[in-house]
């Protein structure tokens, strides 16, 4: 409507996320014509800078044609100011109001794009900032900034505390702000392409749809592996470890779309109902269900202890593989095995399908590998996203010898043209319209921190010891073992050496 003006805010725009992701979000949504069309990015940061200097930071992130880089960075600008202290009086009565300025502006860059007309702002604030902040953040926004003639959503990022109890102490300041309407909780694997056709994948196409049970399914593994260390980040790593950063949030996430039930439609809240529910049927993680690792020198790089800002001795976890079980109807003792590590041999986050052996085998005597091949259903979102099925055919030629080749759909080949969106991008355009599918609900978070809570207080007592594996190499011994106690298969072909070995 030609008489809204949006404004995004972003706190902490001199910070490492606003730089390497929201802003260069913010461009792609501009440069593809997505973003409305009176929308101005304002910076809030407590260090000095000025609209200039602002820009010229964030030009360096931006991909795209120059002119239209100068464009976008032209409705890009800066606002200096305190984030507060918990105590909302201090905030009012400090000299200026803290947040008081940035009200102002935010109501002067609504007025100065409305063209002289009255015009319906609306607001949206990216929090980039550390939680720590996030109470008098919320706190001031809600007293000086809110939009008095249109919505105003506050954007939010992991880590959600460190626990259930802390996560639900975060939420309960902000929910007596905000209503759950306003909130968006950003988990960035919900933003991603692949992840996003799992629900039409599963709910769109008939020949799976019988197949995704307990009477089929062996087993379900979510994957994720990074070649690389902490990278200067270990002393913020080091306070949560593996299991808070990467699988409590991300990998959970997409265990709850590979295992939730139809939901009745594709409303934000009836997906967020079934994603739920799955949550609910999992029981705490048994610390025998999980083998933990830490990375020392190997071939890839320096041990993780060698990290200059990770305090020396540390335990935390680098890698860990957790079993969990989701006990309803249709996942009964399926294992789900969750896996992420740091300094790993590959770059990958996959999820894998496993299928039970097939009964009364008729090919007993002409095994793959010493052992009936079992078909596996792929998804892979990232790097190269695909999907592909692993099945057993007849190796071309003479003989009768049986060989594991795949169904495959690559994406570069597939859809060459299309490029693939950050997932930022289509969560901050998400935001915009008010969609909040793609984001996490408050009784979400609280379900999703009941399932580690336990076994992450054993861990940070001391409860257990990472095993050493090298930077550069498949992991922790122990952790092969416990995935082969689950009676996973290792279904390996030529081809899988190389790029398919988890
Ligand atoms: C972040 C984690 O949430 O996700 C990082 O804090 C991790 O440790 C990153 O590297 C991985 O995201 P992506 O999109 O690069 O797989």
């Amino acid at each position: 409507d030609e008489h809204n003006v949006l404004t995004v805010t972003v706190l902490g725009c001199t910070g490492d996320l606003a730089k390497k992701k929201t802003y260069p979000a913010l461009f792609a949504l501009f440069l593809h014509e997505h973003m409305p069309p009176r929308t101005v990015v304002l910076g809030y940061a407590r260090s000095p800078m000025t609209d200039e200097s602002l820009r010229d930071k964030i030009r360096p992130a931006l991909k795209g044609p120059k002119d239209k880089v100068e464009t976008f960075l032209a409705s890009c600008f800066f606002q200096q100011g305190e984030y507060g202290s918990d105590d909302p009086e201090e905030n009012a009565e400090s000299d200026p109001p803290v947040f008081g300025a940035l009200g102002d502006r935010v109501a002067a860059l609504e007025d100065s794009r409305g063209g002289g007309f009255r015009v319906t702002g609306h607001r949206i604030f990216y929090l980039a900032l550390p939680p720590s902040v996030y109470p008098p953040v919320c706190a001031n926004i809600k007293r000086a900034c809110m939009s008095p003639t249109g919505w105003t959503r506050i954007v939010v990022e992991k880590p959600f505390g460190k626990d259930l109890q802390s996560s639900e102490e975060l939420s309960a300041g902000i929910s007596k702000l905000f209503t759950e309407s306003q909130l968006y909780r950003i988990d960035h694997y919900l933003g991603k392409e692949l992840t996003q056709n799992l629900v039409v994948m599963r709910f769109a196409n008939r020949f799976l749809a019988p197949l995704w049970n307990r009477d089929n399914i062996a087993n379900v593994q979510i994957l994720f592996k990074e070649p690389f260390g902490t990278q200067g980040r270990g002393g913020y790593f080091d306070q949560y470890g593996i299991i808070r950063d990467i699988i409590q949030n991300h990998l959970l996430q997409l265990l709850c779309l590979v295992a939730m039930e139809k939901p009745c439609s594709l409303s934000p809240d009836d997906i967020r109902d079934e994603k739920l529910k799955v949550l609910r049927c999992i029981e705490p993680v048994s610390t025998d269900n999980v083998a933990l690792g830490q990375y020392t020198n190997g071939p890839g790089g320096e041990a993780y202890l060698d990290d200059a800002t990770v305090p020396a001795g540390s335990k935390a976890p680098t890698f860990a593989l957790c079993v969990l079980y989701v006990g309803n109807e249709r996942w009964d003792g399926v294992p789900f095995i969750i896996k992420a590590g740091k300094a790993l041999n590959e770059h990958k986050c996959e999820i894998r399908v496993q299928l039970k052996d097939v009964p009364g085998d008729l090919f007993a005597e002409q095994k793959v590998r010493g052992r009936q091949a079992r078909n596996e259903f792929v998804v892979r979102l990232q790097p190269d996203p695909a999907i592909y099925m692993k099945m057993t055919v007849k190796e071309p030629g003479l003989g009768m010898e049986l060989a594991q080749s795949e169904l495959e759909l690559l994406y570069t080949q597939k859809y060459e043209s299309t490029p693939i969106p950050e997932a930022y991008e289509r969560l901050i355009l998400d935001c915009i319209n008010g969609d909040q599918q793609h984001f996490v609900r408050r009784d979400e978070l609280v379900a999703a921190w009941k399932i580690f809570t336990p076994l992450l207080k054993y861990i940070d007592a001391g409860g257990m010891n990472p095993e050493l594996y090298p930077y550069g190499s498949r992991g922790p011994v122990n952790a092969d073992k416990l995935r082969e106690k689950t009676g996973h298969v290792l279904n390996l072909t030529a081809k899988d050496i190389t790029w398919a070995v988890d």
